[in-house]
């Protein structure tokens, strides 16, 4: 697979709502995650939904549904945001690259993360359902889904819980949100030997974004 070709632009439809997207994803071919995932993940949520939260890649669970943040990261995540003050039917899910990577060990699917050329040939998707959604806020999931927004130099660490301004330059939208808001991915927290205290920082960093609303 070329590493400098357009990606997954050519399989982005430029009309058409959330449904015919989901429609097009099936065939995309603009990396070579589709051939070992059993089936793209679209992102999933009201297509008013004034908070999309971008993650960074399905898991193996999603990847078997065909539906994100339906594992223990996503049941993490849906307990912060219900301890934000966010309710779920505000949210519209998805993530930075719609392809589960991952290696084999005997039977297991272990996560990879996405290499930086695959995240960038998955991006027109996320840019086609931002326009579609047309969010107010919108919260980045992780270092993959920041990098993806805000470029590659962007540490979680230095700015999470922040409110920034949308990268218009980098990433054209009509309708740009009005605050951006990263923080740690919810697997991240899973994994920490300090999981209460990421936990309650992570609630803190959605409550920005909740007030942002
Ligand atoms: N982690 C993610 O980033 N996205 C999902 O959909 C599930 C787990
Ligand atoms: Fe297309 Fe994204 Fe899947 Fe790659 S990961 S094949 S760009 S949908």
């Amino acid at each position: 697979m070329p590493r400098d070709d357009a990606g997954a632009a050519p399989w982005v439809p430029a009309h058409g709502g959330l449904p015919a997207l989901r429609d097009a994803l099936h065939d995309c071919r603009g990396c070579d995650l589709w051939e070992h995932a059993t089936q793209p993940v679209p992102g999933a949520g009201a297509v008013d939904a004034p908070l999309v939260v971008v993650g960074e890649q399905p898991g193996d669970q999603e990847d078997r549904a065909g539906e994100p943040f339906v594992g223990p990261a996503g049941h993490l995540l849906d307990r912060a945001l219900d301890e934000a003050g966010i309710a779920r039917e505000v949210v519209y899910r998805t993530n930075a690259v719609k392809h589960f990577r991952f290696t084999t060990r005997g039977k297991r699917r272990i996560h990879e993360s996405p290499a930086r050329w695959q995240v960038a040939a998955c991006g027109p998707w996320l840019l086609a359902e931002l326009e579609r959604v047309a969010p107010q806020v919108v919260v980045l999931l992780g270092a993959t889904a920041g990098q993806a927004v805000h470029g590659p130099s962007l540490r979680v660490g230095a700015v999470r819980g922040m409110v920034m301004p949308w990268p218009l330059e980098r990433l054209p939208l009509p309708e740009p949100p009005e605050a951006v808001v990263t923080t740690v991915h919810p697997s991240a927290v899973l994994r920490s030997r300090t999981r209460e205290q990421d936990y309650t920082a992570l609630v803190a960093d959605l409550s920005v974004a909740a007030a942002a609303l």
